[in-house]
């Protein structure tokens, strides 16, 4: 196991001006991002995932606890921070320069230059899929664009780490598409993401993991295999009799809906799948598809962050 990102209880409090006005944005976070996979990393807004992902930066302080990048200590020395591409929240870029303009700005600032430089922006400009509008100003371009941009700023070192706060936020759907491609390439490069947001759908499309944070603290984190629960199985079938549908209900199982020759069917858990498919057998129902149905993300993050909010309530 080799984890590119560690914390050990890591805390943040930012102060108030007066006590009792202290604001706990982060509250013992451990944290373990492996090599190689997308974490997603999911909260409701303030919940503390930027407040996060500053600190892995080197760009605010913890009050409290420990992170490791790279197993290294010195995290946000120059050294390790140059193997780390960070897409901001909500970046903004200057409207009157062009695409490779903004490019060439940021290189400049990692101390990149000449060929190196002129080389790198080609590669991530390639990589974006934004060859055709770099020459174009920023001023023109589409929010997806703008996305597109960040990200070939974000790979301009070409970095091990890639933090993308918020990435696919107030983008159209093939715009999302499109970023969503980028990186799981970008994943099979060999590069490892952690990807901050809380739009469900996009993280459980393309995520091998999650932690899912509330009020500043971890609620659980795993695999989606591990996280979200086998709820039933369906199996959908074709026209059958009057008689077939009776010994199937008196069976246990659910008429969920009927469209001509199509029939879903749930098999509740307490039900065997092999006794439903046996019955469906003998009752001569044509059999077209059999699928389990585990919970989606978003249901679970409803539940565990429902849950959370309740239990602040009430103490
Ligand atoms: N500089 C700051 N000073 C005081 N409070 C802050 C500051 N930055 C963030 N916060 C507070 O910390 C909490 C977590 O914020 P943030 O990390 O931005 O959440 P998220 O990125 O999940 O939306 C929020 O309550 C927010 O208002
Ligand atoms: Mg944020």
């Amino acid at each position: 196991m080799s984890a590119v990102i560690e914390t050990q209880d890591l805390t943040k409090i930012y102060e108030g001006a007066f006590k009792g006005q202290d604001v706990h944005a982060l509250t013992k976070l451990n944290l373990t991002i492996e090599a190689g996979e997308i974490f997603g990393y999911l909260g409701p807004n303030g919940s503390g995932k930027t407040t996060t992902i500053k600190m892995l930066l080197g760009l605010i302080f913890p009050t409290s606890g420990k992170i490791r990048i790279l197993g290294r200590k010195d995290f946000g020395s120059p050294a390790v921070r140059r193997k780390i591409g960070f897409l901001p929240e909500g970046a903004y870029y200057p409207d009157f320069l062009r695409g490779e303009e903004v490019l060439s700005f940021f290189g400049k600032l990692y101390g990149l230059g000449g060929a190196d430089l002129r080389k790198r922006i080609d590669w991530a400009i390639e990589l974006v899929g934004m060859k055709h509008a770099r020459k174009r100003l920023v001023r023109g371009y589409s929010k997806g664009m703008r996305q597109r941009i960040g990200l070939a700023q974000a790979l301009l070192s070409n970095p091990d780490i890639l933090i993308l706060d918020e990435p696919t936020t107030g983008l159209d759907p093939i715009a999302r598409k499109e970023i969503r491609d980028i990186l799981s390439n970008l994943r099979d490069e060999g590069k490892t993401l952690l990807i901050s947001s809380h739009e469900l759908l996009e993280v459980e499309m393309i995520s091998n993991r999650v932690g899912i944070l509330s009020n500043g603290v971890l609620q659980t984190m795993g695999t989606l295999d591990e996280l979200l629960t086998s709820r039933d199985v369906l199996l959908q079938v074709g026209a059958m009799s009057a008689e077939a549908s009776g010994k199937l209900t008196a069976a246990g199982l659910e008429i969920e809906d009927q469209v001509k020759d199509n029939v879903k069917i749930r098999v509740p858990d307490q039900v065997s799948v092999y006794d439903a498919l046996e019955l469906c057998k003998t009752q001569n129902v044509p059999l077209l598809s059999v699928a389990p149905r585990r919970e989606t993300l978003e249901e679970l993050f409803v539940r565990i962050v429902g849950a959370a909010e309740r239990a602040k309530e009430q103490s």
